[in-house]
């Protein structure tokens, strides 16, 4: 028997980066997998792909319902889909603010209510929600990315006491600078991509970038079952950025 054996997840933002890296170990260890995604381009091919944003409640509510019917059943879902702002606290317009907290924190809220009648039902329930460093630490130029990550560490907490008597067990994961397409872009659009990317790795006392792989490995172990009595914990795989000074 695999680990995920029989159980079915739901990863939102799953056709890019940190998703798809989750989706492809969550596939690997035994689970049925459907990706929620704006786009689906990309997606895992023995994935079920559905195309939907999590700021729309109809689609979230529809695309929930089309995995669980697909599967017969919903164990597992990772709310990582998320976006970035740069900027300090006067730089970005009220309809960005309202933006980036409707992906990055209402979208978390609109899919785990759509799932929640199906984790009721599940032996295994488990939520993994991708937060970040940043939730913990002042990075400069952060302030609204880094307030929608605060949000979602509080989220998590507060979903994970709601429903811990359910059996549904939530959880997090914390990550530093993970080399994704997104951080990609976030090199492109700087005026010195290698002195960046060099600025990007001293930060991290490890000395180099996370990988997606690994932030996967965290999601997983935190939605096995065998992390039955692992709810509450927001997991950190930052290379030491939150809490080492070397
Ligand atoms: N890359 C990093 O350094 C880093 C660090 C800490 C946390 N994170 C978090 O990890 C998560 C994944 O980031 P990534 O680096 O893999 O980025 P990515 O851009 O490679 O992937 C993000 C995915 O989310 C999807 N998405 C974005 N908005 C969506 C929406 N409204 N509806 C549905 N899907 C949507 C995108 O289409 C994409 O497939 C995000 O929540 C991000 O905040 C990333």
């Amino acid at each position: 028997m695999s680990e995920f054996d029989g159980l079915a997840a739901l990863v939102t933002g799953g056709a890019s980066g940190i998703g798809a890296a989750t989706v492809a170990l969550l596939h690997e260890r035994g689970a049925r997998v459907a990706v929620l995604d704006r786009t689906t381009d990309g997606a895992h091919p023995q994935a079920l792909a559905v195309r939907c944003d999590v700021t729309d409640s109809g689609a979230v509510a529809g695309a929930v319902a089309a995995a669980a019917g697909h599967f017969g059943a919903l164990d597992i879902v990772i709310n990582n889909a998320g976006i970035g702002a740069s900027g300090d606290v006067s730089e970005n317009s009220d309809e960005e603010w309202h933006r980036v907290l409707d992906v990055n924190v209402v979208g978390i809220a609109r899919v785990t209510r759509a799932a929640l009648p199906h984790l009721r039902r599940s032996r295994h329930a488990a939520v993994v929600n991708t937060c970040s460093a940043v939730a913990f630490t002042g990075l400069r130029s952060r302030a609204l990315y880094g307030a929608s990550k605060g949000a979602v560490a509080a989220l998590t907490l507060a979903m994970a006491a709601d429903h811990v008597h359910e059996g549904i067990r939530v959880n997090a994961v914390a990550p530093g600078t993970v080399d994704t397409p997104w951080v990609g872009r976030l090199l492109a659009a700087s005026a010195d991509p290698p002195a960046t990317a060099a600025a990007l790795r001293a930060r991290q006392p490890l000395g180099r970038l996370v990988t997606a792989q690994e932030v996967a490995h965290a999601i997983a172990s935190l939605a096995s079952p065998a992390a039955a009595s692992t709810t509450g914990a927001i997991v950190r795989v930052d290379g030491g950025l939150t809490s080492l000074r070397v």
